[in-house]
């Protein structure tokens, strides 16, 4: 089974996870954050019950695992799907892209029983089987509110290793913020990232600039010489004018322009000669014209320049704002999306905007890559990865749990039973895909876990 093994736990240095091995009151799930004499402690009496979940098999199996190819919706638990996914052993994802439940929205609903501790014990098995399905140099993106991030923090510190903490991105998702908080209005989320192992993973970019690396001609010490510039080889960014030969010597760079040039449209209209210390021959600077490499001026008194494009590859900044990029939605757009695909009915409450998961996922995959969101909900990621197209397929799961007796839920339902779809996110999770033009027969397969 590749990479099963269970990672040495790496508590890092401010919070320690308290065990039952480590404490004497194992209260059952009841979880407490106290201060300790070594600082924050969290009470977890379950720990090495959870971490004994990831180790096992599924409860369950289903045949088609076997056939896995392509994209594929899972219905049921996602701790089972990512031990089946563990056991065939096909597919390894390049980006885990999750989105789990905390304390508000989504399916993981704490009643008063429920605690830090069960939450733990909860995420616990599921990342470390999601980690062995990954790629060695693959990355998981976790969403998170800002009560939640420190505690999940810790925990995929301690799935991954502090060292593969890459950091975490900030999201704008709100435009106003609402209120609700007591002392402030809140308009970010978090999406902590981490990898397998930072060495291999690539860094998250947009786009591609042609970078121009500039190399003076003027090198201060070499034996004093004369260039000729042929007619149309230097790129000027001065006005049509005529420069008259001249001393354009300053201090410590000698330098003599020895013949006038005329400049047109940016271009030398002939060919003129220039005295210094160069850098290049007469023969290196031929090839620079033979070849169509840019030579450029960009001022008086004249200090050329070769510029090479060099593609680079534009690393993201960790701040996603619709302030400062125009491709980054917020809450109210996912929304809307969701809602206009099921006629104008809200289904899910926070469901994640497209633009937003396709940009991480451009970001951090490359053409055909495999991208699992084991926290599916309405199949956003999906979604999005679908847009995206290049070959990148999605994995998705999502359980079958009955949809909540909230006003998204009971219009979900509504629409589900119109349909003649089994009530639950799963289906309707399906049913978002193909309102997003994907077909179940051809697009994507459903694998029902029994
Ligand atoms: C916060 S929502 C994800 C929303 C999603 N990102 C979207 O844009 O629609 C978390 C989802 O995880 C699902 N979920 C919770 N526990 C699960 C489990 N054990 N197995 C599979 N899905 C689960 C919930 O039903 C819920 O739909």
């Amino acid at each position: 089974m590749p990479g099963s093994a269970v990672r040495a736990s790496t508590p890092c240095p401010i919070f320690a996870f308290t065990t039952d091995a480590a404490r004497s009151d194992t209260s059952g799930q009841k979880g407490e954050t106290r201060l300790g004499s070594r600082g924050v402690q969290i009470d977890w009496p379950t720990k090495s019950a959870a971490v004994k979940q990831a180790n096992t098999l599924s409860r369950t199996t289903a045949r088609d695992f076997e056939t896995l190819s392509g994209n594929t919706l899972i219905q049921g638990d996602n701790l089972d799907a990512l031990k089946e996914l563990r056991r065939v052993g096909k597919q390894t994802f390049k980006l885990t892209l999750i989105d789990p439940p905390y304390n508000t929205g989504g399916g993981f609903v704490y009643d008063d029983d429920r605690s830090e501790a069960a939450w733990l014990s909860f995420m616990l098995p599921r990342l470390m089987v999601a980690r062995d399905v990954m790629t060695d140099d693959g990355l998981m993106m976790i969403f998170m509110d800002d009560s939640g991030l420190p505690l999940l923090r810790m925990l995929a510190r301690e799935v991954f290793g502090a060292a593969n903490d890459c950091g975490i991105l900030i999201w704008e998702k709100k435009r106003k913020p609402s209120f609700l908080q007591a002392q402030m209005g809140g308009v970010t989320d978090y999406i902590a990232v981490f990898a397998k192992n930072r060495k291999l993973a690539p860094p998250l970019t947009m786009g591609t600039g042609k970078a121009g690396k500039r190399y003076p001609f003027n090198n201060r010490g070499n034996p004093t010489g004369v260039l000729t510039f042929p007619a149309d080889a230097v790129a000027f960014d001065l006005p049509d004018q005529r420069v008259t030969k001249q001393d354009m010597s300053t201090s410590g760079v000698p330098c003599k322009l020895l013949d006038a040039v005329e400049i047109k449209a940016g271009r030398n209209r002939g060919a003129f000669r220039m005295q210094g210390e160069w850098r290049y021959s007469q023969a290196t600077l031929d090839t620079f014209v033979a070849s169509g490499q840019t030579i450029n001026i960009s001022r008086l008194p004249f200090r050329p320049n070769l510029v090479k494009a060099i593609p680079s590859e534009k690393k993201i900044s960790n701040l996603l704002s619709f302030r400062t990029n125009s491709d980054i939605p917020t809450n109210e757009d996912g929304l809307a999306e969701v809602t206009a695909l099921f006629g104008g009915q809200a289904v899910f409450d926070y469901p994640k905007p497209i633009g937003l998961l396709k940009y991480l996922i451009e970001a951090a995959t490359k053409p055909g890559d495999a991208i699992l969101d084991f926290f599916a909900g309405t199949a956003s990621a999906g979604h999005a990865v679908a847009k995206i197209g290049d070959g990148r397929t999605f994995t998705l799961v999502q359980d079958t749990a009955p949809f909540a007796d909230t006003p998204t839920g009971r219009s979900a339902k509504k629409i589900c039973e119109a349909e003649g779809l089994a009530p639950h996110l799963a289906s309707l999770a399906a049913e978002r895909l193909r309102r997003a033009g994907l077909s179940s027969e051809r697009d994507f397969q459903i694998v029902t876990l029994r």
